[in-house]
């Protein structure tokens, strides 16, 4: 046995044949540890992220992935959007996003594998088109980076989205949106008197933040605003401003509407969807009388003095309510109205004072040129007209006929006369 052993020994092709033999297992053996390595790697050191094209998140991570880490990559497929108004006009717009494929992409100095799969066998039913995934692989063991960067491309997705100001009005017994989100009207266009937006704004902020404070002393978690004054000085405008502002939408309403019953305004008050602004316009109009006014509509119901403090005492839930009256008329107002509670906060807008002619006018014309002849066209206008009370709506008509001649609006500042209806009044407010 050991002359076999020792003769095999000295056989050359043995020696090679079991040579080759020990090679390939360690071959073999190198490339399952480098399996089972990789597979250990992959599972200890590795993050990965797999979204498919039928997740919301799925579009909103392709575009990151394209404004932040693919702008530089060379293999990209186009997705271009056609949009029609509804005027007919039509316009495309396109972007870019990583195509099908492994991409290496670098994002904060850290590197990204991103594979994006079209299976063309699969086809999403809701949209047509093929079933795709896309899967971010990093180094790491947290799924932090991640989740940072998913709720990135989420606010960026709603940052796009939110352009508008949603309006309701009512239709029947319900709140329907009316036409398409209305721009964002900035607090910056809309000049008060100074302090008044900054005191309203910061009231309001801490009302909606102190909802637990409203919850354990059992108040009703709702706060109601009124601001009165003549036409044309800003009280809608504000209002649309602040909404933009909050990012609230805005429930507006007109008592003076024929054919509101107290009924259909108790109900609407109610049902009022949640982050919005209830907005009662004319507020006035529910103390109108039938004996005082000939009405040419008699029959009809209209909203009654009792039911709009019911409708008004009703509102309330468990997210913060905001109510803003409007009227011309404070005066006609019944005290029972404008008690705590159901409005907690009365402001004055009115006609323009020095401090916002001068301000608007350096709003309107930008610059130094503005800035320079706004004292000049305030004391230019209050010579002309020095009993007179402007609007700002009528400050703002001037300013449009001089659209881009701050010098002209100053010397031609009599113009203004023409749009003046009211000028009696005694007192400058
Ligand atoms: N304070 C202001 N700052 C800037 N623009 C103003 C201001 N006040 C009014 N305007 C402009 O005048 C127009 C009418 O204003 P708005 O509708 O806000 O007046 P209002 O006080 O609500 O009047 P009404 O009592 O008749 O409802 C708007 O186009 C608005 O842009
Ligand atoms: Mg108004």
């Amino acid at each position: 046995m050991i002359e076999l052993i020792s003769s095999l020994g000295d056989n050359p092709y043995f020696g090679a044949g079991f040579g080759l033999f020990g090679l390939g297992t360690a071959a073999a053996l190198l490339r399952k540890a480098l399996l089972v390595g990789s597979v250990v790697f992959r599972r200890k050191c590795l993050v990965s992220l797999e979204v498919c094209s039928e997740d919301k998140a799925y579009k909103w991570l392709l575009h990151w992935i394209n404004a932040y880490a693919a702008s530089k990559s060379q293999h990209v497929s186009v997705e271009t959007v056609f949009q029609q108004s509804q005027s007919g006009k039509v316009s495309t717009k396109y972007r870019f996003v990583p195509s099908p494929g492994n991409h290496l992409i670098q994002y904060k100095g850290r590197w990204i594998r991103m594979e994006r799969n079209r299976d063309r066998q699969m086809v999403s039913l809701q949209h047509g088109t093929p079933f795709e995934t896309v899967t971010l692989t990093t180094i790491g063991r947290s799924q932090k980076f991640f989740r940072k960067r998913k709720s990135l491309a989420q606010q960026m997705a709603l940052q796009q989205m939110q352009h508008g100001t949603v309006v309701y009005q009512a239709v029947g017994h319900e709140w329907r949106q009316f036409g398409h989100p209305r721009r964002k009207r900035p607090l910056s266009s809309v000049v008060l008197d100074k302090g008044v937006q900054e005191a309203l704004l910061m009231d309001i902020q801490e009302f909606i933040s102190s909802n637990q404070w409203y919850i354990d002393r059992g108040i009703p978690y709702r706060r109601g605003y009124l601001l009165y004054g003549p036409p044309g000085c800003g009280k809608s405008s504000f209002i649309t401003a602040l909404a933009s502002e909050l990012e609230y939408g805005i429930c507006t309403l007109s008592l003076s509407e024929r054919t509101l019953t107290d009924d259909r305004l108790q109900h609407l008050l109610n049902i009022a969807p949640l982050e919005t602004i209830i907005l009662l316009e004319d507020i006035d109009a529910a103390f109108v009388t039938r004996e005082d006014h000939p009405d040419p509509y008699t029959g009809l119901t209209r909203v009654t003095f009792s039911g709009l403090l019911n409708a008004l005492d009703g509102v309330a839930s468990s997210d913060a309510r905001i109510l803003f009256m409007t009227t011309n008329f404070i005066d006609r107002l019944d005290a029972a109205l404008i008690r705590p509670g159901r409005v907690d906060v009365k402001q004055m807008i009115t006609y323009c004072s020095d401090y916002q002619l001068e301000t608007m006018f350096s709003r309107f014309y930008p610059g130094e040129e503005g800035t320079r002849l706004a004292t000049k066209f305030r004391l230019a206008l209050r010579q002309c007209f020095p009993m007179v009370n402007v609007s700002a709506a009528q400050v703002q008509g001037f300013f449009l006929l001089h659209k881009n001649d701050p010098v002209s609006a100053v010397s031609q500042v009599g113009q203004l006369k023409t749009s003046l209806k009211m000028p009696t009044s005694s007192a400058r407010v």
